[in-house]
Parts: C-alpha cells; sequence; structure tokens
C-alpha cells in the first residue's frame, strides 16, 4: 500500500460529479450509515479539503460553509465545518489532521469565525487544533424568531473572541440547526 498522499481545496462548484458522489459515499462509510442527504447538503456551498492517495482513491474530506451568528448586537461570518470524515482503513494516521489544517487556514483568512458540532470521535482531534467548547447558550434565529436551544449539544469554536454572557444565535436551515 501506497502512502502517499495529496490535499486539494475546492468549491463544491469546481468538483467534478464523480468527485462529490465520492465524498457522499466516504460520509456514508465513515459514519457508518448515519449520515443524511441533509447533512450532506449542509457541507455544500463552500470550500472543500479532500485529501486522496496515489491511485486517487479519496481518503478524507471536509468542507467549510458560510453562515451568520448574532452574537452580543453583532452579525458575525461564520466558517461552518461540515462532513469530517477519514475513510475508517485509513484512519488515526493525520489525515483528519490534514483536512482540519487546510479549514483552518480557510477560516482564519476569510471568516470572523469557525464553528462545528463535533461528534464524540472528533472532539479531541479538535481540541489538540484549538477549537473551543462554547460555554455559553445557543439557539438561532428561526422562521418564527428567535428560538433559544437549551438540549443542544454545545458546539465548538475556533478563533473566536465572544463573550459566553450572551448567546450565540445561528442562522436557520432545514435538518439539524447546529
Ligand atoms: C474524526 C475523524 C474524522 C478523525 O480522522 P483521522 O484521520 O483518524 O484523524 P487523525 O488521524 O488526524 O487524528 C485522529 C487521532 O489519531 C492520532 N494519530 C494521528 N496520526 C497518528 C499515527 N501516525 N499513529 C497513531 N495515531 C495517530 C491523532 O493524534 C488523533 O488522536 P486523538 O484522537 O487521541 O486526538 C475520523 O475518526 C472519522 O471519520 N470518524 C467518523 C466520522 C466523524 O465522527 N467525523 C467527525 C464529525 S464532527
Amino acid at each position: 500500500m501506497t502512502t502517499q498522499t495529496a490535499l486539494r481545496t475546492a468549491h463544491t462548484a469546481e468538483l467534478a460529479p464523480a468527485d462529490l458522489a465520492a465524498a457522499r459515499a466516504l460520509m456514508d462509510l465513515a459514519f457508518d450509515g448515519d449520515f443524511s442527504d441533509e447533512d450532506w447538503d449542509h457541507g455544500l456551498g463552500g470550500l472543500h479539503a479532500l485529501v486522496h492517495d496515489a491511485d486517487g482513491e479519496l481518503l478524507a474530506h471536509g468542507s467549510v460553509v458560510q453562515r451568520r451568528v448574532l452574537h452580543n448586537g453583532r452579525s458575525l461570518r461564520v466558517g461552518y465545518v461540515e462532513a469530517v470524515a477519514t475513510r475508517p482503513d485509513r484512519q488515526r494516521q493525520g489525515l483528519g489532521a490534514q483536512v482540519m489544517s487546510a479549514l483552518e487556514g480557510i477560516v482564519e483568512r476569510a471568516y470572523d469565525l469557525g464553528v462545528l458540532s463535533p461528534s464524540e470521535e472528533g472532539e479531541k482531534l479538535y481540541l489538540a487544533h484549538g477549537w473551543r467548547t462554547w460555554p455559553g447558550l445557543v439557539g438561532t434565529l428561526g422562521p418564527e424568531g428567535v428560538e433559544e436551544m437549551p438540549d443542544e449539544d454545545a458546539p465548538m469554536l475556533y478563533g473566536a473572541d465572544l463573550d459566553p454572557a450572551h448567546p450565540l444565535l445561528i442562522d436557520w436551515r432545514d435538518g439539524d440547526v447546529f
């Protein structure tokens, strides 16, 4: 087995249908079937980081899409990280870290802060990369106005200087809001 890998970043619009199909299939594999079409939709329309092997097989993926957060009277431009996964047989080899470093660079250069909703498996990796669990309240600006979300798992933030005394209200979307 070759260990040579290559990382590429590309906007959704630049990816061929076969690239997108491979990334969608990787999600089913890595999340063991627990990844919906809505979850996939949440990771489209932004920049993807993809790691391929020398044969062009997709090994790892993540994407960052733009969202807005209302916080303490400000509307912040958020790079929201979605669809992070490594092919199960290539996990714990640093590929997830490569994907995250690429996405973090994009967040640093293009957004006010990064936000993601971690899986149990991903949380340690994100902590090691400087992501921090949001200690304050969360909610959303939904179709009916502001909705508090007291039962939501805390999101993780990157490069943020927010005041936990004020809630973090994220924009609305179909499916899981965070
Ligand atoms: C979470 C996930 C993306 C991590 O991907 P990965 O490619 O295994 O990530 P890395 O290899 O960079 O790091 C994972 C661990 O392996 C360790 N590691 C990295 N290179 C290593 C190596 N050569 N040898 C041994 N361990 C290594 C890292 O230190 C890290 O350890 P930690 O979990 O104790 O912090 C992957 O487990 C996955 O796809 N999970 C299922 C889907 C999922 O939950 N995605 C996250 C959604 S938020």
